[in-house]
């Protein structure tokens, strides 16, 4: 079969290699000896591969590697106690081997796609949309009625928790962007207010808000955080997601006591990667908004698998929206 491996450790021009290799056994790292197997139509493209091309990752598998966390694709074999069987439309999360024409996936982590979705969007749903739920209720404990700031509000992660933050009934979501066009991704994803990065947007949110947000979705921290903690009202919690901006930022844990409010860490992987009934609730509260309407996944570019190249230069140039896939035949 088709496949991208990573084949050195010199960033995104250089390391992906197109290789003819052969199909995986029905097998993963989660689930040795048993797993579903996927033929894949779309592969979603994360900020953890372009980390990945340069060995920057927290997870370092031997080189060379077929890289791609999650798919939109057809069930081809599936073990009888999978929620899914041959022949279904899946999103699947299958951490490495993504960016191939078949890979296998835990049964835990497959996910019947409503007819509402194309592949590309099945590519688009566990990581960013099961992380944004993690980090807005099960973390960040939002409640019906709150308003949330959301940070890098047109990426990945940043559009699926404006939408997930509406269908967890929040009653303000206000969206951080650094550009127009940024901007206009953000509504398009649901925002009710955007701010922008390049104004006096603590102040802002502060007034949109009256008087501070609930939540705080940060997937960039940098030298933005501090404001972020100054953008919550009293009891309000930052919810730490990622580190895009590339400096990890330091808290002067005065400041939590000042006004009662948290700092939160989100760590999906972590938090659920070894839990599969907390991945399975997540996985119905996402289809309980898929079909209420409210998650939507916007799929901002797609390439040919063998471009993928180009597909993660997008992202590291920090021009990506929403979610960048890979399409196959
Ligand atoms: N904690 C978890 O469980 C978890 C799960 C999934 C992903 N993540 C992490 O969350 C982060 C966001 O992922 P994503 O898929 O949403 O990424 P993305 O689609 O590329 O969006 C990231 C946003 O970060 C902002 N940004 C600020 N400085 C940047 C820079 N120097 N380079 C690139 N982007 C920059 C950009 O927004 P502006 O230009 O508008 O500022 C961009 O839209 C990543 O670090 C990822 O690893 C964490």
């Amino acid at each position: 079969m088709r496949a991208i491996q990573i084949t050195e450790l010199s960033g995104p021009d250089d390391a992906l290699k197109l290789v003819d290799v052969p199909e995986p056994e029905a097998s993963t790292m989660l689930t040795p000896g048993s797993g579903v197997l996927v033929e894949v139509h779309a592969a979603g493209v994360s900020f953890p591969e372009v980390l990945q091309t340069r060995g920057e990752y927290q997870v370092k598998p031997p080189l060379p590697f077929v890289p791609g966390s999650e798919v939109g694709g057809v069930v081809r074999s599936a073990p009888d106690n999978a929620p899914v069987s041959a022949g279904d439309r899946v999103a699947a999360f299958c951490g490495l081997g993504g960016f191939a024409d078949v890979v296998a996936a835990p049964e835990f982590f497959c996910f019947t796609l409503p007819d509402e979705l194309d592949f590309a969007q099945g590519a688009s749903l566990v990581l960013n949309y099961h992380t944004a739920y993690f980090a807005l209720r099960m973390r960040g404990r939002l409640a019906e009625g709150e308003t949330v700031l959301v940070q890098g509000a047109a990426g990945g992660v940043g559009t699926a928790s404006l939408q997930v933050a509406k269908g967890l009934g929040a009653a303000k979501t206000i969206a951080v962007v650094s550009t127009a066009d940024k901007e206009r991704v953000a509504r398009e994803a649901g925002a009710d207010e955007v701010v922008r990065t390049d104004g006096p947007w603590k102040d802002e949110v502060k007034e949109l808000s009256g008087g501070g947000v609930d939540v705080v979705i940060d997937p960039v921290g940098g030298d933005r955080f501090t404001d972020n903690l100054r953008s919550l009202r009293e009891g309000g919690r930052a919810v730490v997601v990622g580190f895009t901006g590339g400096s990890i930022p330091e808290v002067r844990v005065n400041r939590l006591l000042l006004n009662n409010i948290e700092v939160v860490g989100a760590g999906w992987g972590a938090g659920v990667m070894s839990k599969p009934q907390a991945v399975r609730e997540i996985g119905d509260a996402i289809t309980d908004l898929i079909a209420k309407g409210f998650v939507r996944p916007l799929v901002g570019a797609r390439f040919p698998l063998e471009r993928a190249a180009e597909a993660l230069k997008l992202i590291d140039a920090r021009e990506a929206t929403g979610k960048v896939v890979l399409e196959l035949d």
